[in-house]
């Protein structure tokens, strides 16, 4: 049992640092390197016991934080010092095919790979992860995962929360092994939910904070833990709180609830105003019986805040703004295109009865470059739920049936490239297939089910049938 339950600190990581800047002689651009060691550290989680042998970008666990703005072209070399083969995804970004992470283009040990981003999206909160074929789960479950901000300053005049008051918060569950070292999921294949619940690679800390306004950046990195969160001070009494932002950035509008679902993968932006609890602590907790997951004594805990009492600046602590901003949401379009069922058969994951191991069967689509198309997403496994990520393209949640809950109200406002299936759901999706012609991958973001085979490929394509 981990003893320390909010009694260690919050870690920030660290803003990564470019190498240098050069000039591309053919656009005139500027392009930022940065380069990136993924190597091998300790991280003594149980005071006494061994300390767990992690594998990280620059040897941390979440990685370092890449600050992007808008508009400036980066190129990231990763070098592999580690013990695995790897592949690096930008998630959330529309990187061209051979810089997307696709799974078989490995990084072997001692290799490297320069990898190109255009950073032209619209401000919003990516990450990057493994994605090595059949290795990814181990991978980002030993360190390889980070957050990479891409800012826009046509954010800048809405007033929200920044620096100190901007904070990512990447969320994990682990398992460790009795002496202290971390549990390997290699031998899973259905799911590793762990029963230690991470903040930026922290169990269960503590963040001081001022009695005002924070954005907080949430993400999931979990392998296979989704989270139902809510806010609650020392009675249990749940505080309300604005999502502001999805995986693709901002929404139209700030939509106040008191409760947030997260699957793996996602990122929701929130702003909680701690003005009224001075002196008082407020904790994140995680509901019982979330989706299919499995509960442990302290899974029910995320981190705690401790409200002081002063507060610095008024910057960003004004009123939200009661619009964000203009999403572009793909023109409406009826009928489905395509549907995938991701399903289990035999006790092997797939996406319409094809492993991403069947080479000659796995492109499951051809949208024609700049197509709107409908896709509809069917969990037909059973007991399960599958985040389904779609690579490239910014979908819109159309709908949500056969199981308990319709479209969520935050989701109603977003712009996504991760949905959650629970148990019998059905969700369409629409997208414009674009703005790239290559082949990408779609599949399930529990890291187990994505490495025994509930992948498969699009190939987006200006050429005619
Ligand atoms: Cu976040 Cu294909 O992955
Ligand atoms: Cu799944």
């Amino acid at each position: 049992v981990y003893k320390g339950i909010f009694q260690t600190e919050l870690p920030i990581p660290e803003v990564k640092a470019k190498t240098y800047t050069y000039r591309n002689e053919t656009t005139g651009n500027e392009i930022d390197f940065y380069e990136v060691d993924v190597r091998p550290f300790y991280q003594q989680v149980y005071p006494g016991l061994k300390p767990a042998r992690l594998v990280g970008y620059d040897g941390m666990s979440p990685g370092p934080t890449f600050k992007m703005t808008r508009g400036r072209e980066a190129i990231v070399r990763f070098k592999n010092h580690g013990d695995k083969d790897l592949s690096v995804h930008l998630h959330g970004s529309f990187s061209r095919a051979p810089f997307d992470g696709w799974a078989e283009d490995t990084t072997k040990v001692g290799q490297y790979k320069d990898y190109y981003y255009p950073n032209k999206q619209s401000g919003r909160t990516m990450w990057y992860h493994d994605h090595a074929v059949h290795h990814t789960a181990e991978n980002a479950y030993f360190g390889q995962a980070g957050f990479y901000i891409l800012t826009d300053p046509a954010e800048n005049g809405l007033g929200l929360p920044s620096g100190p008051y901007d904070v990512p918060l990447g969320l994990a569950s682990k398992q460790y092994n009795r002496d202290g070292t971390l549990f390997d999921p290699k031998d899973e294949t259905d799911s590793l939910y762990g029963d230690v619940i991470h903040v930026n690679g922290q169990p269960w800390p503590f963040m001081n904070v001022e009695p005002r306004k924070y954005r907080f950046r949430i993400l999931d990195t979990s392998i296979s833990r989704a989270f139902k969160i809510t806010l609650e001070d020392d009675r249990s009494t749940k505080l309300p709180f604005h999502v502001i932002a999805a995986d693709t950035g901002l929404m139209t509008k700030p939509v106040k609830t008191d409760n947030l679902e997260i699957s793996m993968a996602e990122r929701w932006e929130i702003v909680v105003d701690f003005s009224a609890y001075k002196g008082k602590n407020v904790t994140m907790k995680n509901a019982r019986d979330v989706q299919a997951d499995e509960d442990y004594n302290s899974t029910n805990k995320i981190m705690r805040f401790v409200v002081g009492s002063k507060v610095t600046t008024q910057d960003g602590n004004g009123e939200l703004p009661s619009s964000l901003r203009t999403v572009q949401f793909p023109p409406r379009k009826n009928g489905i295109d395509k549907s995938f069922k991701f399903g289990r058969t035999n006790g092997q994951w797939m996406v319409n009865g094809v492993t991403f191991s069947d080479v000659k069967n796995r492109i499951l689509a051809k949208p024609q470059r700049g197509a709107v198309e409908v896709w509809e997403l069917e969990n037909s496994s059973g007991g399960w739920s599958h985040p389904v990520h779609i690579h490239l393209v910014d979908f819109q949640i159309l709908t949500r049936t056969g199981g308990k809950r319709g479209v969520l109200p935050y989701e109603k406002e977003a712009m996504k490239d991760v949905v959650l299936l629970g148990r019998n759901e059905k969700v369409t999706v629409i997208a414009r297939y674009a703005p790239y012609d290559g082949v990408y991958m779609f599949h399930c973001h529990n890291l187990i089910h994505e490495d025994h085979d509930m992948m498969a490929a699009f190939n987006v394509t200006s050429l005619a049938d």
